[in-house]
């Protein structure tokens, strides 16, 4: 016997981070994580439903040398990102996060991460026909800087929790909210949103309807993924409020003006062969914007004060909801008679 108390799986733990694996829903303490759990369920997509077959032709005849460079790069991140993203959930997230309500939702986002892998392999076997070039674009972690740098910054912030077998010290939960955030407001919430700018950028140029069709999708799905976090945040803030001192939003601060020169260095990397309409520094300026964002939904002041510089992504928001409801109707249908067979089985 180690001594160490078992809490119980039946009472619910005093605070959301408290060690253990409770079981119970009922009183649910954090109805607001179930809610968001049905949203995503709402939210299903497949990739199947998204249709390349123009992708192929614009890739080919209509884009230049710089304009391919800048896609292949941008395959190559999001060959691996959401792998990265997965393993923080199951190594960190759903390990410490201590309601049966939240491990709900966070079992959705795997699933979707899982989606959003499996849509970058579509993306790739049909951008990419030669296998070589195929297995290049997964080495890129390891072969290109600018990616292998991101990959870094995730992967230090992974490491300085996942040993923690239990988070028992206000160091160890600050650790922890700060993977959070990290995963949060910088992997999705700059990396992939500023790799989703370059994607938005060639539609308004008429170009990659199918990889901005999907994008849509992973778009809402990663504005849900970031929505959650911050929501654990902001729980944990109410609950330990102690843990929110001035070194930890330092901490923040320093971690997002890390992020957004990594994101700069990719840009650099994407734009080396020049491409007209879009700069590294208006790719800075709009990554400063999201940051504040971010800030902003943390409850912290903005700290670059920058103009969103792209039109194109300020009507992303809005087209991407109208799309969402538009496509509910037959989405929800489909739901239903699944949860009729389900009933009918039990
Ligand atoms: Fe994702
Ligand atoms: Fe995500």
């Amino acid at each position: 016997m180690s001594g160490r108390h078992v809490p119980s799986s039946v009472e619910r733990p005093a605070r959301i981070l408290d060690p253990g694996l409770c079981l119970t829903l009922r009183p649910m303490v954090y109805p607001n994580f179930f809610e968001m759990y049905r949203d995503a369920i709402k939210n299903t997509w497949t990739v199947e439903e998204v249709d390349f077959s123009t992708d192929t032709g614009d890739l080919q005849k209509k884009m230049s040398d710089a304009e391919r460079h800048l896609v292949q790069r941008l395959i190559a991140f999001f060959a691996t990102g959401d792998s990265i993203v997965a393993n923080n959930l199951v190594l960190n997230l759903y390990k410490h996060i201590n309601a049966p309500e939240a491990r709900m939702y966070l079992s959705r986002q795997l699933y979707e991460e899982a989606l959003h892998v499996q849509f970058y392999l579509t993306l790739l076997d049909t951008y990419v026909p030669d296998p070589e070039e195929r297995h290049r674009a997964f080495a890129a972690v390891e072969n290109i800087p600018s990616i292998r740098k991101k990959a870094e910054f995730c992967m230090r912030w992974l490491d300085g929790v996942q040993e923690l077998p239990q988070l028992r010290t206000r160091g160890e939960r600050q650790a922890f909210l700060l993977n959070l955030i990290a995963f949060a407001a910088c992997t999705e919430g700059l990396f992939f949103f500023g790799a989703f700018a370059y994607v938005y950028f060639l539609r308004s140029r008429g170009l990659l309807h199918g990889l901005a069709a999907g994008t849509n999708w992973v778009f809402r799905d990663e504005s849900a993924h970031m929505a959650f976090a911050f929501e654990v945040v902001k729980t944990v803030r109410e609950e330990e409020p102690e843990l929110w001192d001035d070194a930890l939003v330092r901490e923040v601060h320093a971690m997002l003006d890390e992020a957004i020169d990594c994101e700069t260095q990719f840009a650099e990397d994407l734009l080396e062969g020049g491409i007209a309409g879009l700069s590294v520094q208006d790719v800075r300026r709009y990554l400063e914007f999201c940051a504040d964002q971010r800030l902003a939904t943390l409850g912290l002041a903005p700290r670059y004060r920058t103009k969103n510089p792209f039109s194109f992504m300020a009507l992303q928001d809005v087209q991407e909801v109208t799309n969402f409801f538009e496509r509910r109707v037959s989405a929800y249908q489909v739901g239903i008679t699944g949860e009729v067979a389900l009933d009918l089985a039990f």
